[in-house]
């Protein structure tokens, strides 16, 4: 039975004010225990304050983003290991923001893939078609390529060792989502790639679905038998809608 987890992306919202009265509020409403695993990845700048405000709770706290070095002349990277001092648990690899804002590859994706286990840090792989992919038909070999760059790359070991994330591109902040059988399948698919390369591993991995994900949708996605839990943007900036998401994981 895999622990369904929860996660935040809050993107580059927030500021130390509001991060204050929501993440009191999680912690609060939260208490000592939590029906699935939790997590809120915070722009860089505020994981001190995540570290300051969560130590000790049920939430973790993760990053957005990370390098794929590890250290040097890398102006405005952030590293690994640099998260990892603030007590990071997940960092988001291969958002689809990343990928089309910034160019990032698969093979770039699947570097900071290694260097997020490098540095102790549970990568959160994200993958996702766009609508004029999954117009064509194309949405299985396109995650499936998002996914298998990463994979070729781990060892057995390391491959028990991430989450993956499903957005489709096209239900990202505008309030269209997958069904959830339309979900469930991409997530059954990109089960499959992981127990092609150790049953294991796909046995125990927790493939998430993001991509307006709220309170009235939260519970019939998350009760497929491949979705293990949601990747949150815009309702994980309320702690009402986020909670009511972490509710519908029990
Ligand atoms: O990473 C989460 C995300 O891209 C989904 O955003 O606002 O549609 O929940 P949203």
């Amino acid at each position: 039975m895999r622990r369904k987890l929860v996660a935040g992306n809050w993107k580059m919202n927030g500021n130390l004010a509001a991060n204050s009265t929501l993440l009191n509020e999680l912690v609060a409403a939260l208490g000592t225990s939590a029906a699935c695993d939790v997590a809120v990845c915070a722009p860089a700048p505020y994981l001190s304050q995540c570290q300051q405000q969560l130590a000790g709770s049920v939430v973790a706290w993760g990053a957005q983003d990370l390098s794929a070095h590890e250290s040097g002349a890398y102006t405005g990277e952030v590293a690994g290991a640099m998260l990892a001092d603030f007590g990071c648990k997940y960092v988001i690899v291969g958002h689809s923001e990343r990928r089309a804002y910034h160019a990032e590859s698969n093979a770039l994706v699947a570097q900071k893939t290694l260097q997020a286990l490098h540095s102790g840090l549970v990568p959160i792989v994200c993958v996702g078609e766009t609508l004029a992919q999954r117009e064509a038909g194309q949405t299985e070999q396109i995650v499936g390529e998002q996914l298998g760059a990463v994979l070729v790359l781990l060892e057995p070991a390391q491959l028990k060792r991430i989450v993956v994330a499903y957005e489709p591109v096209w239900a990202i902040g505008t309030g269209k989502t997958a069904t959830p059988q339309m979900a469930q399948d991409v997530h059954a698919s990109l089960r499959g790639l992981l127990a092609a390369r150790d049953a294991d591993a796909a046995a125990t991995t927790a493939i998430l679905y993001g991509g307006s994900m709220k309170p009235d949708n939260a519970r019939e996605l998350m009760a497929m038998p491949d979705i293990d839990g949601g990747l949150i943007g815009g309702a994980a900036l309320k702690s009402a809608d986020f909670l009511a998401i972490i509710n519908a994981a029990s």
